[in-house]
């Protein structure tokens, strides 16, 4: 048992009298300091799966567990501690961050919500996580468009991190930053599996990107699990053409790709 567990899930949108099935029978689990990483091009269902498991959707069918409890049947006082316990971080923190609020008050606000410590120690608390992050203690002062894209998601984990979650769902958090940036986040996130036992979603189209940061894969192509294992294996030997596919759409020159081509041509996808 896993301490997020995903069991048989399936969900479908309806736009007037089509229905799409956006995902199938996901069978997937998350425990404390892991990363799993989720891979699959657009539209394969990924963001889906992500809501699904921060119960901001409910599955068609199958069940969803935080801590063995079915997310379906929280309330009141449990919901609310889940609410705390998984947090998210989106691809554009400008979209996420309130664009008024300076970095302090971003930090402030899941801290003072969640009691997280006492309002003595806020001001510290604001410190402690800033300087965890390599933020100067300065940019307390600034609001997310005076910060670099790459400041602007390392508030967007704080805020996350606040809550001193026990799982942390990524959505493609470094999709939009550049190389160099990209790797202070994982990094970072790296860092906080090792010291925290932060259990990690972690969800990009970008193969090489989550090969360097996950424990696991997970594939997903059109709404279903395709292919899974620990990431080395999946790297090293994908069994499923659409991984295949994939792999042979890492750029050669990706740093840390390390891999050598295979001769063989991937297939079509299906
Ligand atoms: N609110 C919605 N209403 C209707 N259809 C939706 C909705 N959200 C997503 N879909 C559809 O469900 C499928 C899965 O979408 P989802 O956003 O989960 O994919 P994704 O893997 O996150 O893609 P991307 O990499 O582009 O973010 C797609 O076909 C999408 O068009
Ligand atoms: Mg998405």
């Amino acid at each position: 048992m896993s301490l997020l567990e995903l069991e048989n899930v399936s969900k479908s949108y309806r736009i007037g009298r089509r229905v799409s099935l956006a995902v199938e029978d996901i069978t997937l689990g998350i425990d404390p300091g892991e990363i799993v990483g989720l891979v699959g091009e657009s539209g394969s269902g990924k963001s889906t799966l992500a809501r699904l498991a921060l119960r901001l959707l409910l599955p068609d069918s199958g069940e969803i567990r935080f801590a063995g409890r079915n997310l379906a049947g929280l309330g009141g006082a449990e919901l609310a501690s889940f609410r705390r316990r998984v947090q998210i971080v989106f691809q554009d923190p400008l979209a996420a961050l309130n664009p008024r609020a300076t970095v302090r008050r971003l930090i402030e606000e899941p801290l003072r919500l969640h009691r997280i410590v006492p309002p003595g120690e806020i001001e510290a608390e604001i410190r402690r996580l800033m300087e965890l992050a390599g933020l100067p203690a300065a940019y307390a002062e600034r609001r997310p468009r005076q910060i670099s894209g790459g400041e602007r998601q390392r508030v967007a984990v704080l805020r996350a991190l606040a809550c001193r979650p026990e799982i942390l769902v990524c959505d493609e958090p470094v999709a939009a930053l550049d190389v160099s940036v990209r790797a202070q986040i994982l990094n970072l996130l790296l860092a906080l599996k090792r010291s925290t036992g932060l259990g990690i979603l972690f969800i990009s189209h970008d193969l090489a990107v989550v090969r360097r940061i996950a424990d696991r894969l997970t594939v997903m192509h059109r709404g279903r699990i395709v292919e899974r294992g620990p990431s080395e294996t999946v790297w090293q030997a994908p069994t499923h053409p659409y991984t295949q596919a994939l792999l042979a759409a890492v750029p050669l020159g990706e740093p840390g790709a390390g891999r050598r081509r295979r001769s063989s041509q991937p297939t079509a996808i299906a």
